[in-house]
């Protein structure tokens, strides 16, 4: 076990933390603030942020899609340009902070933004980010990743950059009161698998890491059970677990399987399904079949989450099922889509993207792939 931490973000906590914006952002900085599909006009926040930037310059640029758009973002880095900002503010979920680190990294760049995310270009200087937080599933306000959709050919791709973390995030857990359920619940669901990828591998000793994430998992679980009741305290949590599931903390030094994000991110690109819901259609079942391989951690999970007593790893899978099902997710591809090539077109796009023996014991080849979408279809 060996590694290297850091996590510069400022976190800023607690209900009317958007006003500190003032004090956050220089004063010599011209600022872009940028934000979605206009969420923020209908629940006050975008008068929150306006008014905490009035002694500044600033600049707006809205319209940043769900699975955010390179096509979309690429409009808004010339825009960043021609008025030379400095500072990025992103206010949004994940795809308008993902969106902020696209543009913050490409903004020096000459040649075509996707470059960093076909690998070909490395940002080595970058416009500086910040983060108010709206929709709490993703940790983006406070880690290096960013994924982008490439409108032109459905491909849906990630980075990380050093450059990427923001210099501060607000998480106000008033701001999700206006999240429908749909949002909510893909919020808890995004949470519990990224806790997942860190965790269900193999037993390696790191107890920190383990129980960490365990308690991490309980407290998803929780929330899963009392939906329905949901009070200031419910969303605060929610707000706070999931940033701690993807800060970078719970990997440290551990190994690490993100095949269900990845297998993930092609149903997304290919056909918009919501990016928590991919999650909850391939998990249980690449689990299901991988269940030999991680039966330890699988069993683990079931003493000490779910707290049960058994030696079946798959019974500890159906109740990760359980919970989906309970959350009222469709675990069907074909509730999204009617297409009748889903494997050829996400076996293609895998390997297309460099996925073709992966997984953390990099068992999972394209005949996986195949049979955890048949189950999945
Ligand atoms: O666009 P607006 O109008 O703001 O509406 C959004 C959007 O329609 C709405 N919303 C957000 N905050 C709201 C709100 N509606 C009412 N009240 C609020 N307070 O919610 C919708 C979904 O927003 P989005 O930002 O797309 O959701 P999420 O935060 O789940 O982000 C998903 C994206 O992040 C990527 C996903 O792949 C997907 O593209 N991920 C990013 C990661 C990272 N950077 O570390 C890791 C994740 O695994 C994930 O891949
Ligand atoms: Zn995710």
């Amino acid at each position: 076990m060996q590694f290297s931490y850091i996590n510069p973000t400022q976190i800023e906590f607690g209900q009317g933390k958007i006003e500190k914006i003032s004090q956050l952002i220089s004063k010599e900085d011209r600022v872009l603030f940028l934000y979605g599909g206009g969420s923020i006009k209908k629940n006050g926040v975008y008068t929150q942020v306006k008014d905490a930037l009035s002694n500044h310059t600033w600049f707006e640029f809205g319209g940043i899609e769900p699975n955010p758009k390179k096509e979309t973002l690429d409009k808004a880095i010339l825009y960043a340009r021609e008025n030379r900002v400095d500072f990025v503010l992103a206010v949004g979920g994940g795809s308008v902070i993902d969106g902020a680190k696209y543009l913050a990294n490409a903004y020096y760049h000459d040649g075509d933004g996707w470059d960093l995310l076909d690998g070909k270009f490395i940002a080595t200087k970058a416009l500086k980010i910040g983060a108010v937080l709206t929709l709490a599933a993703t940790g983006s306000e406070s880690n290096t990743g960013s994924v982008i959709t490439k409108k032109q050919t459905n491909e849906k791709r990630f980075f990380h950059s050093p450059f990427s973390y923001p210099q501060f995030a607000i998480l106000d857990p008033d701001v999700l009161k206006s999240l429908d359920d749909r949002q909510l619940v893909n919020g808890v669901v995004d949470a519990f698998v990224h806790t997942c990828e860190q965790y269900l591998t193999q037993p390696h000793g790191a107890l920190a890491q383990d129980y960490y994430s365990e308690g991490l998992l309980r407290g998803l679980v929780e929330l899963a059970k009392t939906f329905e009741s949901r009070d200031d305290l419910w969303h605060a949590n929610l707000m706070w677990l999931a940033n701690q599931a993807l800060n970078g903390l719970i990997g440290l030094g551990v190994p690490q399987d993100w095949a269900t994000h990845f297998i993930g991110h092609e149903l997304s690109g290919l056909y918009g399904i919501d990016h928590a819901r991919t999650l909850a259609i391939i998990q249980p079942n690449l689990l299901t079949i991988l269940a030999d391989e991680k039966k330890d951690k699988l069993l683990q999970m079931g003493e000490n989450v779910f707290k049960i007593n058994t030696s079946d790893p798959l019974v500890v899978v159906e109740k990760i099922r359980a919970l989906y099902s309970s959350l009222n997710i469709d675990l069907k591809i074909s509730s999204y889509t009617e297409d009748k090539e889903i494997t050829k077109k996400v076996t293609t796009l895998l390997e297309k993207h460099g996925f073709t023996q992966f997984g953390d014991r990099e068992t999972i080849d394209k005949t996986v792939v195949e049979k955890i979408l048949e189950k999945s279809i």
